[in-house]
């Protein structure tokens, strides 16, 4: 296929550039934003006067069979092309002759066109990751409203803190994704931004209005400086700093996950459907669900990282380093639209063991804070209120007694002020009622922060 550039070069590129070069294997997914590229340059160019109200309707025509051809897969790269722009820029000619072929690409260069398209590519998946992500929030949501008062060890260090409820433990991973749909709404108002244009660095000289192109691609302004549209990725790098967080805010609930379906937790079960066995033994059923989205969050960071540091030392304008961003945010794009599907399943057939959820939940004398707030509302300061409990702790942990458990006479022993009435307070349930606070894990809180997280989720 003809080149896009040749004229000042004696002979043809040689294999081993040919093969570096080439970004066909990966870019070819922009064939259909390119076309619509050219629909809409071809528009500028009539408007500006460049092609006549025939020719503009001959190439329109000559794109739509070229999207025809893409379609039917008639049309594919082959070993000659360079890029995607190249590739269809060719078959073009061959499409509507070299005349008219020729002059689409008046008033534009790849530099513009490539920052265009990969803001119409982001932006198309954007939508896909958000509604898979309002389905895991929905699915978070689902599990916690059907268990709204079941009771949980909460921990901290990993070690028994407090004792929770699991809606409220639940959502805990449903607000970090919540904000996520809201960094990617926020991202889109950037990235809707167009390029087109900008031309090679420096802006278009043929009076071409670059507001016509981007109505036509449902972008929004163009940007106000060519070089910057032209050479900046931030837009990008963005895009896969939120898909980096999303895969980070997966991992952390995976590995609850994990934990939680192991022997020794024993507090949830997966279903079959969303769990797998082992080749020798086999009693297994394996989380590998939970346990490729943590390994994918990897996955995610490396692609961020590895495009900010192609970014980072680059010269204004345009360099072919640019070209190295799509690989990475185009598979954090089908990693995020392979793991949400498969984690929000795995979480809308998730089984608790809430009994054994309960049970767990005062162990590790959790409820010692509980004595301790008891004390302060009888006027007690915190600091000797601490000293108490912790005192009624030890003496419970020499003896193998829970906090409930010692007479009145011992109560008295350790502290005049521990009068037996503390015992009211030593109850997973009453301890749950108790913290009420905005943002607790009493009941009624939780069942507000699920109303509020409802009212918060929807698609961009
Ligand atoms: N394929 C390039 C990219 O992905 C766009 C082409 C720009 N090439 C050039 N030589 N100016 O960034």
């Amino acid at each position: 296929m003809a080149k896009l550039w040749g004229a000042r070069f004696e002979g043809g590129p040689a294999p081993e550039l040919a093969a570096l070069s080439r970004s066909t294997h990966f870019d070819w997914v922009l064939a259909f934003y390119d076309l619509a590229g050219s629909h809409a340059h071809a528009k500028a160019l009539a408007a500006a006067g460049h092609l006549t109200p025939d020719e503009e309707s001959a190439m329109h025509a000559g794109l739509d069979e070229l999207a025809r051809r893409l379609e039917s897969g008639e049309l594919v790269a082959t070993d000659d092309d360079e890029d995607v722009h190249g590739a269809l820029e060719a078959a073009l000619v061959s499409v509507v002759g070299p005349e008219l072929g020729g002059k689409l690409r008046a008033g534009r260069s790849r530099n513009d066109q490539i920052a265009t398209l990969i803001r119409m590519y982001l932006l198309d998946h954007a939508d896909v990751v958000s509604r898979e992500l309002v389905r895991l929030i929905d699915a978070i949501a689902g599990q916690a409203s059907a268990h709204p008062d079941a009771a949980m060890p909460g921990r901290t260090h990993l070690q028994h803190a407090q004792p929770i409820l699991l809606a409220h433990h639940l959502l805990a991973h449903a607000w970090p994704l919540v904000r996520d749909l809201e960094r990617l709404r926020d991202w889109r108002g950037r990235a809707q931004a167009s390029p087109y244009g900008a031309g090679a660095l420096a802006g278009g000289a043929l009076g071409l209005d670059p507001a016509i192109v981007a109505r036509e691609l449902n972008l929004g302004e163009p940007l106000p400086n060519s070089i910057d549209a032209t050479s900046a990725r931030d837009v990008v790098a963005e895009f896969a700093y939120v898909a980096a967080q999303i895969g980070v805010d997966v991992s952390r609930f995976a590995e609850d996950v994990i934990l939680w379906t192991t022997r020794e937790f024993g507090f949830a079960r997966l279903d079959d459907g969303y769990s797998t066995g082992s080749s020798i033994m086999p009693q297994k059923k394996n989380p590998d669900i939970a346990e490729l989205a943590r390994g994918k969050a990897g996955r995610l960071v490396g692609n961020l990282t590895g495009l900010l540091t192609t970014l980072k030392g680059l010269p204004l304008a345009y360099n072919r380093d640019l070209q190295e961003d799509k690989e990475p945010v185009f598979d954090s794009v089908a990693t995020l639209e392979l793991v949400l599907p498969a984690f929000a399943g795995m979480v809308e057939t998730l089984t608790f063991d809430t009994d054994r959820m309960r049970a767990l939940a005062p162990e590790g004398f959790s409820l010692a804070t509980d004595v301790a707030d008891h004390l302060v509302r009888q006027g007690v300061p915190f600091r000797e209120a601490h000293e108490i409990a912790g005192a009624l702790v030890r003496f419970c942990e020499e003896r193998g007694l829970q906090l409930h458990e010692p007479t009145d006479a011992d109560y008295a022993a350790i502290d005049p002020r521990l009068t037996p009435d503390v015992r009211a307070v030593l109850t997973v349930d009453g301890s749950i009622a108790s913290r009420s606070g905005i943002g607790g894990t009493a009941p009624s809180r939780v069942a507000e922060q699920l109303a509020a997280l409802t009212a918060a989720v929807r698609p961009l």
